[in-house]
């Protein structure tokens, strides 16, 4: 087993979603111990933003490029190896603002790349990050599960969806702010969650 585990928390040491990503990853590690597990702090240690320097250095044909832009490309390249090179991926993705962080953007925008992880074909888009399978650790001051309010969710399904992660199991930190006794029943409910993950 080959991990890829990504925290996109910004809060550091008090993060939930960092919290309740560690735990998934202890209970693979418990089932498959000669399991690998790459690390990436994504909150600490934000990738760049797809900015105009980003997408010009994109759609620069790779023999054209400047050494800033073949080098602002190769770093997006090296987030697409690792993705392709796991077979199991953990992600711990707070709420912000009733979305993904920004930090989680970014890692989305630098793993989005026509004709390498999706491409257009006549029948429509085809994803081409398959055989994965995807654990996603959520953390939530309130509690949107299965609400019209929880575009959260709704995004991280499509966008992975996209490029062909379809194996997605979700764990829902949900009420971590709603006082003690919220975060109480949501440590509770996440433990209950991450017990039943197929593994
Ligand atoms: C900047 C910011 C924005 C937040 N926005 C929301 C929100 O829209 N809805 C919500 O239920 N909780 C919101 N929260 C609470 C977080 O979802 C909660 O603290 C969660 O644990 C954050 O994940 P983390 O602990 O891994 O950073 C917000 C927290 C912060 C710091």
């Amino acid at each position: 087993m080959n991990i890829l585990h990504i925290n996109s928390s910004i809060q550091g040491e008090r993060s939930h979603s960092s919290r309740f990503a560690g735990l998934i990853v202890e209970r693979l590690r418990a089932q498959y111990p000669d399991a690998k597990v790459t690390f990436r702090d994504i909150g600490g240690q934000p990738l760049p933003l797809l900015d105009p320097a980003a997408v010009g250095a994109l759609f620069t044909p790779a023999d054209k490029r400047t050494p800033e832009q073949a080098a602002r490309v190769a770093q997006s390249d090296a987030v697409i190896a690792e993705l392709q090179a796991a077979d199991t991926l953990v992600l711990g993705v707070p709420m912000y603002n009733l979305g993904i962080p920004v930090q989680f953007k970014s890692w989305i925008d630098a793993i989005f790349r026509a004709g390498v992880t999706f491409r257009y074909t006549a029948t429509g888009p085809e994803g081409l990050v398959k055989g994965k399978r995807v654990y996603v650790a959520l953390s939530r001051g309130g509690v949107y599960r299965d609400t019209p309010l929880d575009a959260h969710t709704h995004y991280l399904k499509t966008a992975l969806g996209f490029l062909g992660m379809t194996d997605l199991q979700f764990v829902f930190g949900e009420g971590v702010s709603m006082g003690e006794e919220g975060l109480r029943k949501a440590n509770e409910n996440v433990a209950a969650q991450i017990a039943a993950l197929t593994v």
